[in-house]
This record gives structure tokens, sequence and C-alpha cells, in this order.
């Protein structure tokens, strides 16, 4: 298994400048030789170089938050995965749940952005998870343990095999997947450390299922509020492999904690 991931995803904030100045922060934090875990930083597009170039020479890695599933051609708007490859990107986000639930983005199209994503040499870190009703339709038919497990998993098994479909297990290596349960996105509500390992869990046995042999070679991270206040309790579920924050990691003060929590 690799290092522990920490992943910022500053989603659509940050002009060029403010990005320059906190990525440099937390380069400088950290200083050049960081290897306690992996940190990556997911500016807006508009921020990729600068921050690309503020980090370089220490060893964050810079992601991007989308990408299209086609490698160039008519389609006004969109970014390919060659040219993220081409801006600096080590990393793409792929099927967040606000690309899913507010843009419409479909397993399909999901699947086609993993497929070029990795045959383009990017790691991809597909995020999968339930919405608050799917759980709560699980949680009323909690007399039953089977059919709770089957209603909670169902979404999860469907984002993941569609994700994963035309993949071999080599690059299945270069996934990375994010538990990030929809009602705990942005709202301040973390999922408890038994819910987090019961879905990371399932992730794990499902994976071993579609790819005998893989192994553990698949980090599988936490998403949904996590913040200063919860990483101790969070990392401290052995299945948790990192984590995917959202709003903490635009202060340095708590993204440095963060990443200092999950390092160790
Ligand atoms: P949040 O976002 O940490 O603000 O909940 C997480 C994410 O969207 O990846």
């Amino acid at each position: 298994m690799d290092k522990k991931l920490v992943v910022g995803n500053w989603k659509m904030n940050l002009l060029r400048e403010e990005a320059r100045e906190f990525s440099g922060t937390i380069a400088d934090l950290l200083g050049e030789d960081y290897d306690a875990c992996q940190v990556v930083l997911v500016p807006p597009y508009t921020a990729l170089e600068v921050v690309g170039s503020r980090i370089s020479g220490s060893t964050i890695d810079l992601g991007a938050q989308n990408v299209f599933g086609e490698t160039s051609g008519a389609f006004t708007g969109e970014v390919s995965a060659p040219m993220l490859a081409d801006a600096g990107c080590k990393w793409v986000i792929v099927g967040h749940s606000e690309r899913r639930h507010i843009l419409g983005e479909t397993d399909e199209q999901i699947r086609e952005k993993i497929s070029i994503s990795i045959s383009c040499g990017l790691k991809a870190i597909l995020c999968v998870g339930e919405t608050e009703a799917q759980r709560e339709e699980a949680i009323r038919r909690s007399e039953d343990v089977l059919t709770r497990k089957k209603l909670l998993f169902s979404p999860i098994k469907t984002q993941i095999e569609s994700a994963l479909d035309s993949l071999d297990q080599k690059q299945v290596s270069d996934i990375v997947i994010a538990y990030e349960p929809v009602w705990a996105i942005g709202t301040g509500k973390n999922a408890t450390s038994l819910e987090i390992a019961e879905i990371h869990q399932y992730i794990r046995e499902l994976l071993a299922e579609i790819f005998p042999g893989l192994g553990n070679n698949v980090r599988i991270l936490y998403g949904g509020s996590v913040k200063t206040g919860n990483i101790v309790e969070i990392m401290s579920v052995e299945e948790v492999d990192g984590v995917l924050v959202g709003g903490a990691s635009l202060s340095a003060d708590s993204f440095f904690r963060i990443i200092n929590s999950v390092g160790g």
C-alpha cells in the first residue's frame, strides 16, 4: 500500500493570486522533503499553472477537479486528460457528487473519464457515495440486516462497477476511491467511524471480488466534512487510507493540521 493521501479540493474557489499564496504557505510549512503522507492540491483549472509552479520542488502533487472523456476535438469548454498532464497534473478527481448531482454527470460519462485519464497516465480519484434518501431507506429496513446492507451498498456497488468496467487489474492500481456520502459533503455532518468502516470494508471486498489478486493496492479515502475536529477519529478507522477535504482545505492552518494528523 502506498502512503496515506490528503487531497485538498478547492472547488470553485480562489483567484490565481490567492491560490499562489495559499499553495506557497502549505509548501513552506511542509518543507521540501515532506514524506509522511502524500499531499495533493486540487485548484480550479485557472489556478493550475500558478499552483504547479509554486509547489514545484516540493513533494506536493497537483490535481484537477474534472476531465472530459475524449482526448481532443470540438468540445467547447471542456479540458482533456492530455491537457491536464501537460499542465503538470498527476491526479484528477472523477465523479464528484457535485458533478453527479448538480451537473448531471452519468455513470457512463464517469467510466469514459476514468478510462481516458488512466490511459493518459493520470491517477484518478473516483468519488462514490450514497444520498441521504438512500441511507434513510436502508435504515428503515434495518429489521433485516441483509436487506439493510444490500440497500446501503447498492449505489456504491453500481458506481464502482460501472466506473471500473473497462480497466484491467494493472490499471486499477492507478485508481483511488473516495467514499463521500453525499449527505456529508459541505454540510458539517460527517459519517461516524462505524459508518465509514462499514462502507470501506465493503468497497475493499467489492474490489477483491472484481479484481481477484489485486490485494490492498487501491487506497480508499473518506471525504465529507473532514475538519481538524474529526480527523483523528476518521484516521483511527483502520480501513481509511486518507482523506478528501473540501471546505477545510481552504484554510492553511486547518489544512496543515489535517495533513499532520494524517502523516502522524
Ligand atoms: P467538504 O467537501 O469537506 O467541504 O465536505 C468534501 C468534498 O467535496 O470532496
